[in-house]
């Protein structure tokens, strides 16, 4: 802030001054706020849309941890337990409240038949039918609206195949089947358009050979040339490729042409995304340096490569799964810590210029209870949705994952609003709440604001 005034003439003094003026400023304001005890308890309200007060509901809820197994005496003597802890309970297969975080098929969401009252509403973690009346396998997914046909595209990993580890050490994997893409007017009933890149079965020396990794496919469409872009994350068994591998097709819907991989800026690229802007740039995002920081640059006008533009963002803050988007004029970014297949505490971040400085706001999540917060409602960011006609409002789309059987990982779709101050001080600008406030808001079941464009469509 301060280079601002070092070119001006004006005096030190007046720059001193007015900081006193702002910082008395600041102090009162938080002392307004601060009688509202939590942060997240403010309320915004005024400049939003009458029809999102109800997606901006707190709502709690209480998971109770079973009490644990009854054990010999002796296996107790040699093992002592430790207190299980409800990311445990998550991960432990045959846990006795697996179904809270994996509900049952019985209950899966069904759009062809979930007719009148439970039309359009989302119940983050059940299991998510397409129109066709299979599961959704889009995971790690993005959504392209095509201007042109009106139409919402998701892109996802294409899970549908057994789970297992290639070796003693390896993660959980599905091999690579492809990338599946599902087509929508309302984004709530999905039609499945297949896989839009296919796996390579024989050549082993090629990217897509099933026994490598692709992960969090993204499509933009590029005007000038006309075609639509993919980018991914490839990679071999081990994690040691760590490049990105970009693809284009003429159409949607596939099927896309694999072009190449490459490590962007020489650099390792594992999670990462692609963020078009309003002027038409887009930008490539991701993990580096094993996974401690992000690094952001803009793609070449055809959008098939990186530029020899880069900047380091959020370093030593070990930040991966970055999903973007942009609200009057600033730019916001939500990602989750680095721990496999298990949930953590996803973090907002806010920067005036794509290319930075990023500023972490903390932990956007509302509602749910404690435990839920930390861990992203037991998921993962992977894309972020616009709702036109209701500026500052979004969908987070999060991967529920479940490393026991990848190919029944979830999908938990919430609310995000952006408004209100943000509930404590920053780290520069000398704690002046510079950005909005950036919430995702747990609901059991929610549905998109009456009068929301898509539906108009329909
Ligand atoms: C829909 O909701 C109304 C009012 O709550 C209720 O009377 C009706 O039975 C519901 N219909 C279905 C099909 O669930
Ligand atoms: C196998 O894939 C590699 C890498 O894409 C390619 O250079 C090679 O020509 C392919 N081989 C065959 C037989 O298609
Ligand atoms: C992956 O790592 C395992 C164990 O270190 C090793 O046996 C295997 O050859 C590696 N595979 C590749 C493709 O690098």
């Amino acid at each position: 802030m301060l280079k601002r005034f070092s070119g001006s003439r004006c005096s030190i003094s007046a720059v001193v001054w007015s900081l006193v003026g702002c910082l008395l400023m600041f102090h009162f304001y938080s002392l307004v706020h601060r009688k509202d005890g939590m942060g997240r308890e403010i309320q915004f309200g005024a400049s939003h849309h009458p029809q999102l007060r109800e997606l901006e509901k707190v709502e709690e809820e209480s998971i109770h941890i079973p009490p644990p197994r009854k054990r010999s005496p002796r296996a107790a003597k040699r093992k002592p337990k430790r207190p299980t802890t409800i990311i445990d309970e998550f991960l432990d297969e045959n846990s006795q409240i697996r179904h809270v975080f994996f509900p049952d098929q019985k209950l899966a969401v069904d759009p062809m038949k979930d007719a009148g009252n439970d039309s359009y509403y989302y119940y983050p973690g059940r299991i998510w039918l397409d129109t066709e009346g299979n599961p959704i396998q889009a995971h790690g997914g993005g959504i392209l609206y095509d201007e042109k046909s009106g139409t919402y595209y998701w892109y996802g990993e294409y899970k549908d195949g057994p789970t297992y580890h290639a070796h003693k050490k390896g993660a959980a994997r599905v091999d690579i089947l492809g990338v599946g893409c599902y087509s929508s007017k309302d984004l709530w009933k999905w039609n499945n358009e297949g896989i839009v890149l296919a796996a390579e079965k024989t050549n082993e020396t090629h990217d897509l050979h099933e026994l490598n990794v692709l992960e969090r496919p993204k499509v933009i469409y590029n005007h000038k040339t006309a075609k639509y872009v993919m980018w991914m994350h490839i990679d071999d068994v081990n994690y040691t490729k760590a490049s990105v591998g970009i693809a284009i097709s003429d159409y949607p819907t596939g099927p896309f042409d694999y072009l190449y991989s490459k490590r962007p800026h020489g650099f390792e690229s594992r999670d990462m995304t692609i963020f078009k802007d309003d002027d038409g740039i887009a930008y490539l995002i991701y993990s580096s340096e094993d996974n401690s920081e992000l690094h952001i640059g803009p793609l070449t006008e055809d959008y098939l490569d990186v530029t020899n533009i880069m900047r380091r963002i959020l370093v030593g803050q070990h930040r991966e799964a970055p999903a973007l988007f942009k609200h009057e004029g600033t730019y916001y970014m939500i990602t989750s810590g680095c721990t496999g297949w298990a949930p953590n505490e996803a973090l907002a971040h806010a920067a005036e210029s794509i290319m930075g400085p990023w500023e972490t706001m903390g932990n956007p999540c509302i509602g749910g209870n404690k435990m839920a917060r930390l861990t992203t409602f037991f998921a993962q960011s992977t894309f972020v949705i616009p709702l036109p006609g209701f500026p500052g409002s979004f969908i987070l789309m999060a991967d529920r994952w479940n490393p026991a059987d990848l190919r029944d990982s979830r999908y938990v779709w919430l609310p995000l609003i952006v408004g209100g101050p943000v509930d404590r001080p920053l780290d520069y600008n000398f704690g002046f709440p510079l950005w909005s406030r950036v919430s995702i808001y747990w609901h059991r079941k929610w549905k998109l604001p009456q009068g929301w464009s898509g539906w108009k469509k329909i």
